[in-house]
């Protein structure tokens, strides 16, 4: 085989070749070529693997995914039955968030069930993570701290300790004295990620690296990492309320965008079994303005409460704000109210927010947003025992949405008596539905306002 002379690989996506092009043929970036050190080329000549063959995929041996439960019922639900053996996972989040706390708590669970757990802490010192575990409650025998930021010697400590999960808090402080550049930098996270992976594969253990996010909300460093690990945990939330989601955002062993909801308290991270209880604990039912809608975040139903405030604007120009929804799709819907309804709305303020802290993206939440605005205009409260779906057109039009059922389903569980719903949702609805809650199709938003406003 020839020598290979030098390695220029993209920064955006990590794509490797032997000679420099302006372009990148996988990423179709330009400029992102930079030529790779002699120590990491001999690396990559070592990792090419050795010819195989092509297989019948019936030939081809595995065995079962093996998984170790983490303790906690609504998270081994996310990864689709438990932590992977061998899997490589990036759990990312806001600053102070509480991913130390989460990891943590996970690291107790594990250890409590005899796997030797090594957590790194880079950001903290020992003393620091140890007075976090003390609150937590963590003292697991099989639990092990180690406070360090240069990759050598944690690799020397996983070769001494060889525990079966890895925890690295954080993956953006780590730092390879071989290479040039800072903590932090796009090759330092590549390089430092490669080799948690190759870890992973070949020794079985499961690695969680703690990620952090960008002011723009994504994850800070290259693309390429989130390419790498098998699973993508997104910790998000509001940082005033107590509440906490974690979503899984990537997942090559289960489900992806499913939710897991979790409570701050000053022991910890409780997981919410039953979310719809909490976001309508405080509802006033006499409110104009508050409408009840069940969403659906991945496989999981949740009723959420959207309140509107309708008020005489002071100024020329009037405001409109939400908080939780989609800003342009507030502003669609209020110019189908004023063109289907008459409705002077452009004299007014309008704020639209989902109680709670969630952040709700599907258009199922239209026809809701659009009842609320409604009812505070018209300062008139909606039926309280109604939930209200559908996604509404620019005609005016209620359109059907998806995983109907499950929705009604959990309107049912938390004692609703009326359900407002597309037309064309109606058919296919199992029958014994209908004996549990009065269901009220509509076609239009016309019919929907005159049904709960009259
Ligand atoms: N005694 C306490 N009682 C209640 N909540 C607490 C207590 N101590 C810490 N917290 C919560 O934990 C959060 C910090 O958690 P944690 O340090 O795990 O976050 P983090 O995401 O790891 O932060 P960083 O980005 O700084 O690493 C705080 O914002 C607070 O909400
Ligand atoms: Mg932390």
């Amino acid at each position: 085989m020839t020598k290979i002379k030098s390695i220029w690989s993209c920064k955006e996506c990590g794509h490797k070749q032997v000679k420099w092009t302006g372009s990148c043929s996988a990423c179709q970036q330009w400029n992102t070529f930079e030529e790779e050190e002699p120590e990491q080329i001999e690396r990559f000549e070592k990792l090419q693997p050795n010819p195989s063959h092509p297989l019948r995929v019936k030939e081809v041996q595995f065995s079962q995914v093996r998984r170790t439960s983490t303790k906690m019922v609504e998270w081994d639900r996310l990864l689709g039955g438990g932590i992977v053996a061998g899997s490589l996972t990036l759990v990312a989040g806001d600053p102070g968030i509480g991913k130390s706390t989460l990891l943590l708590q996970l690291a107790e669970n594990l250890a409590a069930q005899g796997l030797t757990v090594l957590y790194v802490s880079g950001e903290e010192s020992l003393e620091q993570t140890s007075l976090r575990a003390a609150r937590l409650g963590a003292k697991d025998d099989h639990l092990f701290l180690l406070s360090e930021t240069f990759f050598s010697p944690i690799q020397a400590a996983i070769r001494r300790l060889k525990p079966q999960v890895l925890i690295v808090d954080s993956i953006q402080i780590l730092y390879k004295a071989e290479l040039p550049s800072a903590p932090g930098s796009v090759s330092q996270v590549r390089e430092l990620a490669l080799e948690f992976m190759h870890m992973a594969k070949g020794s079985g253990m499961s690695v969680y690296l703690i990620g952090h996010v960008t002011k723009s909300g994504e994850i800070a460093g290259p693309r390429v990492l989130e390419h790498m690990v098998d699973v993508v945990l997104e910790f998000e939330g509001d940082q005033r309320q107590g509440y906490r989601l974690l979503r899984a955002a990537k997942n090559r062993f289960g489900p992806t965008d499913d939710i897991v909801l979790f409570q701050m308290g000053s022991a910890g991270l409780q997981e919410v079994r039953n979310p719809s209880l909490i976001f309508l604990e405080e509802r006033n039912k006499e409110l104009a303005g508050s409408v009840i809608i069940p969403t659906v975040e991945g496989s999981r139903a949740l009723l959420i409460e959207v309140q509107a405030l309708v008020a005489a604007s002071a100024f020329a120009t009037s405001t409109r704000k939400s908080t939780g929804l989609d800003g342009n799709r507030l502003t669609l819907l209020l110019a189908v109210l004023e063109k289907r309804m008459g409705y002077a709305l452009h004299h007014n303020d309008v704020f639209v927010s989902v109680a709670g802290g969630l952040k709700i993206v599907e258009p199922a939440v239209d026809l809701g947003i659009l009842l609320a605005i409604t009812s505070s205009f018209c300062n008139k409260p909606l039926d309280g025992d109604t939930v209200v779906m559908g996604e509404v057109g620019l005609g005016g039009e209620v359109r059907s949405v998806t995983k109907m059922e499950q929705r009604i389903r959990e309107a049912v569980h938390m004692g609703f008596a009326r359900c407002v719903l597309p037309e064309r949702s109606i058919q296919g609805l199992p029958s014994d539905l209908r004996n549990k809650i009065e269901l009220i199709p509509v076609a239009s938003v016309e019919k929907a306002i005159a049904e709960l406003i009259p």
